[in-house]
């Protein structure tokens, strides 16, 4: 049942979310080169997971969504596109697939690529702030969209991640990594729904919780993934992580799962919380946990 919710949310918002992003991406570029290489990433496909999870935030604290609301939102998907296209560059992965094509650098060129990866960068901060949402609102947004995405946020969690290259490192700082590269924009993405619903301060640090747990899974599954699923499943190469720090270099597949279920497990718990404590029906935050697939 929760699967099912999770595929209907999906169905409804995922045609909204890369209407608004193809209506609106190329207005703003002001160089055609650099409008199709940041294009071609960004339609490319991709699950949308953190636009979505911003949206099924606001459904959850029943706050309807406008044309506003929705460039808010969008904005973490160009965000999240520069992080693909760096990510996959010669210097960095060296990856020459992404969301079944291949890399921008492979397209376009490692310079163009770069700066495409510039581009949806900075239109992502224009997006949050040219908007008619309140100052209040957008500046909270800002804030906390620079610390996620940052040298605070994923930038240092990539950071660390190619220092540590052929180099081990302790459970407990891999799951301080994994918290930044990928946990930090996973939380803005929620915690922003939460602020665009003006929740309460208790509300959004239970969400909050919510989302560390889910982006910390959400890495472990992508380890996981590598060496489990094929590349035609993930639309990018698998096998590639045997240089990096991942849960299954670490401590092996099995315990992977495990250490999955644990983060799962308290998710559910702060779901609990939040449905005890303010009445609200959190079903859906629910379903998107659905996502992991514990064989
Ligand atoms: C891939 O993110 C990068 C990670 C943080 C693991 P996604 O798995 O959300 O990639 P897309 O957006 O669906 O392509
Ligand atoms: C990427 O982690 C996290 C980002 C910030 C992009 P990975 O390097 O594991 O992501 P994939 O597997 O290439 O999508
Ligand atoms: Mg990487
Ligand atoms: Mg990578
Ligand atoms: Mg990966």
């Amino acid at each position: 049942m929760l699967e099912k919710m999770l595929n209907d949310f999906e169905h409804e918002n995922v045609p909204k979310i890369n209407n608004y992003l193809e209506s609106n991406l190329t207005k703003d570029i002001n160089q055609n080169t650099l409008a199709n290489s940041m294009y071609y990433s960004l339609m490319a496909g991709g699950k949308r997971l953190r636009p979505l999870l911003t949206l099924a935030t606001m459904k959850t604290l029943n706050q309807n969504v406008n044309d506003d609301n929705l460039r808010a939102v969008c904005a973490i998907e160009l965000l999240h596109t520069y992080s693909l296209i760096h990510d996959d560059l010669p210097a960095m992965d060296n990856d020459d697939l992404r969301r079944g094509m291949p890399t921008n650098h492979v397209k376009f060129g490692a310079g163009m690529a770069t700066l495409a990866g510039d581009g949806l960068l900075s239109l992502a901060f224009q997006w949050v702030a040219d908007n008619n949402l309140s100052i209040d609102i957008k500046s909270q947004l800002i804030l906390m969209l620079s610390k996620a995405s940052g040298p605070s946020g994923m930038v240092a969690g990539q950071a660390s991640d190619i220092e540590f290259e052929n180099k081990t490192l302790s459970l407990a700082s891999l799951q301080r990594l994994h918290r930044g590269k990928t946990g930090a924009l996973i939380n803005y993405a929620v915690s922003a729904g939460a602020i665009m619903s003006n929740a309460d301060k208790n509300l959004q640090t239970l969400l909050s919780t919510y989302a560390d747990d889910y982006g910390l899974a959400f890495q472990i599954y992508d380890d996981i993934l590598d060496v489990i699923a094929t590349s035609k499943q993930l639309g990018k190469p698998v096998h590639q992580d045997n240089k990096k720090n991942t849960y299954p270099n670490l401590i092996g597949l099995k315990n992977s799962y495990l250490e999955l279920e644990k983060v799962l497990d308290h998710s559910h718990k702060t779901l609990n919380q939040i449905k005890e404590n303010y009445g609200i029906d959190t079903d859906l935050l629910a379903a998107f946990l659905t996502y992991f697939k514990i064989s």
